[in-house]
C-alpha cells in the first residue's frame, strides 16, 4: 500500500478492512484499539436471542415502524415517556437530523476536539460552526438564536462535564444536544446525565448510543431523547424502517441484562487505571485520565511512525488524532481492553520505542 494510502487513516476509529489492508493480514487478526467497544463484547443472552429462530424468522417482516416495543423498554429504562424517544440507526442517524434541527439557528458552538461525525452532520445541513475550546470559552454573549452541541464524557479527552455545569446551558442557548454516547459507561450514580431533566426542556436533544457499551457497532443502533414534537419532524424527514428488526430485538435485551451492566461498571475503572499506567511509564507519552472507556494520549513526537509499526508489524490499530485538527499527530487514542491486551499494546510500544 502506498504511503499516501496509510497517511489518510480515516475519519473514525474501527476501519478493520483499512487496517488490515495495511498489515496485509484478515480483519479479524487485527487487535483493534481505534474504536471504543466493550471488549466483555456482545452480553450472551443477547447473543442466544439472535440466533433464536423467532428472531430469524422476524427478518421476513418489516420492522414496526413505530417501534412501539424498543420504545417502550427505552423509556421504562430511564423513566420516562416513549413518545420522548426515537429509535435510530446508531447515534450516527440522529446527528443527521440534530444537525438539520441546528443549522436551522444563527450558530452552532461546538466544543472542541469534536468527533468528526459532527462536523459531517452540521455541515450536511448548511450549519455555521463556531469552534470553542471549552465550556468556560463559550461566547460570553449568547444569542437566543444559537445552538450548542456537546458531548459527555467528551470524545477524544474523556472529559466529564458536571450536570451543574450543562444546565445553565439551557436558558441560554436556543437548542442544546448531548451526545451521551459513552455516558453508560458510568454507573448511575457517578453519571451525569441530562435524562432527567429532557422533559421539562422542550430545547433539549439527549442522543444515546447502544454500539459502544453493548459491543454491537455492527448492528447500528442509538436513540433520542427530546421533545414528541421535534422527534415527530425527525420521522417525517427520515426513512421508515431506520432501525432493523434484529437490531430493535438485541436493543431490548440489551437493555434487560443488568449483570453485564454491572459486569461492565465492575470492570472499566480498574482496567482504565491499568492502561493509564503502563503507557505512563513509557518515556515520551502522557496519556490523560478520562472518565469513558478510551483514553487520549499525548506523544513527544508526531505518532503516525507509531501508528504504521504497529499496525505493519503488530497488527495493532490505534486511532491517531489526525482528523481532530486541534490535536494533529502528537496524539492517539485507546480503548480500555483486556489486561491481555493492554500488556501486548504496551509492550509493542516499548519495542518501538526502544529502536527509534
Ligand atoms: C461521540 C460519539 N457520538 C456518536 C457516535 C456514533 O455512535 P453510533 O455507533 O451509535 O452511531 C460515536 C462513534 O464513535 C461517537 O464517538
Amino acid at each position: 500500500m502506498d504511503d499516501t494510502k496509510i497517511q489518510h487513516q480515516i475519519q473514525h476509529g474501527g476501519n478493520l478492512v483499512w487496517a488490515a489492508e495495511v498489515a496485509q493480514c484478515q480483519p479479524n487478526q487485527i487487535l483493534d484499539f481505534s474504536a471504543s467497544i466493550n471488549p466483555l463484547g456482545c452480553p450472551d443472552s443477547v447473543l442466544a436471542a439472535i440466533r433464536s429462530t423467532e428472531a430469524i424468522e422476524s427478518i421476513s417482516n418489516y420492522p414496526d415502524p413505530n417501534y412501539t416495543n424498543l420504545r417502550k423498554s427505552i423509556a421504562q429504562y430511564h423513566n420516562i415517556s416513549p413518545d420522548w424517544i426515537m429509535a435510530g440507526n446508531g447515534a450516527a442517524e440522529l446527528l443527521t437530523w440534530a444537525g438539520r434541527d441546528l443549522a436551522g439557528l444563527s450558530s452552532v458552538s461546538l466544543v472542541v476536539p469534536a468527533f468528526s461525525d459532527y462536523f459531517r452532520a452540521l455541515n450536511a445541513a448548511g450549519a455555521v460552526i463556531e469552534r470553542v475550546n471549552n465550556l468556560q470559552s463559550l461566547p460570553s454573549v449568547k444569542s437566543k438564536t444559537m445552538g450548542i452541541l456537546l458531548n459527555n464524557p467528551h470524545n477524544p479527552t474523556g472529559e466529564l462535564y458536571r450536570r451543574s455545569n450543562l444546565l445553565p446551558l439551557l436558558d441560554e442557548y436556543q437548542l442544546v444536544v448531548i451526545d451521551e454516547a459513552f455516558m453508560d459507561f458510568l454507573p448511575p450514580e457517578q453519571a451525569q446525565s441530562l435524562i432527567a431533566d429532557v422533559e421539562q426542556y422542550p430545547n433539549l436533544i439527549i442522543l444515546r448510543s447502544m454500539t459502544k457499551f453493548y459491543a454491537i457497532p455492527g448492528l447500528r443502533i442509538g436513540y433520542a431523547i427530546a421533545h414528541p414534537d421535534r422527534l415527530k419532524q425527525w420521522q417525517s424527514w427520515r426513512d421508515p424502517w431506520s432501525v432493523n428488526c434484529l437490531a430493535e430485538r438485541v436493543a431490548i435485551d440489551c437493555l434487560a441484562d443488568t449483570a453485564f451492566q454491572q459486569k461492565t461498571w465492575d470492570w472499566l475503572p480498574s482496567a482504565r487505571s491499568h492502561l493509564h499506567d503502563g503507557l505512563a511509564q513509557i518515556s515520551g507519552f502522557e496519556p490523560q485520565m478520562g472518565a469513558a472507556n478510551f483514553l487520549l494520549v499525548k506523544s513527544d513526537r508526531s505518532v503516525i511512525q507509531l501508528r504504521d509499526v504497529l499496525l505493519k508489524q503488530h497488527r495493532i490499530s490505534i486511532r491517531d488524532c489526525h482528523s481532530f485538527a486541534e490535536l494533529g499527530d502528537r496524539y492517539f487514542r485507546v480503548c480500555i481492553k483486556t489486561s491481555i491486551e493492554h500488556d501486548r499494546l504496551l509492550s509493542s510500544i516499548k519495542q518501538f520505542v526502544q529502536v527509534r
